[in-house]
């Protein structure tokens, strides 16, 4: 059983009942950095931002992984399930339960939220995932996400996160029930300006 103080996080509680936004950084980011992120997006929202636990090169990861892009999937696996009893720890230890909860991960941090909503969608079934891609490789996910909503936010020419990849991504999320809403811009891998803007959009029509 994970408790809040074994895992290196930052929490800010926000106005009394708005939604709190689990902030996930990515490759070489922390708690810190991401977290900034939130204010532009919801800037009254309650902020959760735990730490990778994972290092590659003494940068922060969320899961290893054997090459850009290639991930090892047991890993994913794994650091999803302890990502989702983190999560679950938290809106028990804050007193959370009665508050929207929003994944907003960038790169790696997106990937790793996707691969949590897709593997535990009664912990966390909204996800902004920017520059994210599908996070399982090769293996299929089955979990049902009927009660699923998640945005996409890609640039169309990512090497890092693939276009096909995110074909990928976006249509099992639909094959499986989720609500998947998708933007695609010009440009690489990142958060422009208008991605923020689609995400405000988005947490607005989305999220009470
Ligand atoms: C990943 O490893 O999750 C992606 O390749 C993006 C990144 O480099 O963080």
């Amino acid at each position: 059983m994970i408790a809040l103080a074994d895992w290196p996080n930052l929490f800010r509680a926000g106005a009394p009942g708005s939604p709190v936004l689990l902030m996930l950084h990515g490759t070489g980011g922390d708690e810190h950095d991401i977290s900034t992120l939130a204010g532009q997006l919801a800037p009254d929202a309650g902020v959760l931002a735990p730490r990778g636990r994972v290092t590659e090169g003494g940068a922060n990861r969320w899961f290893r992984r054997i090459a850009e892009g290639v991930f090892d999937v047991d890993d994913v696996e794994a650091r999803a399930d302890e990502l989702a009893g983190f999560v679950s720890a938290a809106v028990v230890e804050l007193g959370l339960n009665d508050r929207p909860l929003v994944a907003v991960g960038f790169s790696n941090g997106a990937n790793i939220a996707l691969a949590t909503a897709m593997r535990h969608p009664d912990v966390l079934s909204r996800v902004i995932a920017f520059s994210g891609m599908y996070p399982f490789g090769d293996r299929q996910s089955t979990k049902r996400l009927d009660a699923s909503a998640l945005l996409l936010v890609n640039g169309e020419a990512d090497p890092m996160a693939p276009r096909a990849s995110v074909d990928q991504l976006a249509a099992a999320l639909a094959q499986l029930g989720a609500d998947v809403s998708r933007v695609e811009r010009p440009g690489g891998h990142g958060i422009a300006q208008s991605d923020l803007a689609a995400a405000r959009q988005w947490l607005d029509a989305r999220v009470e």
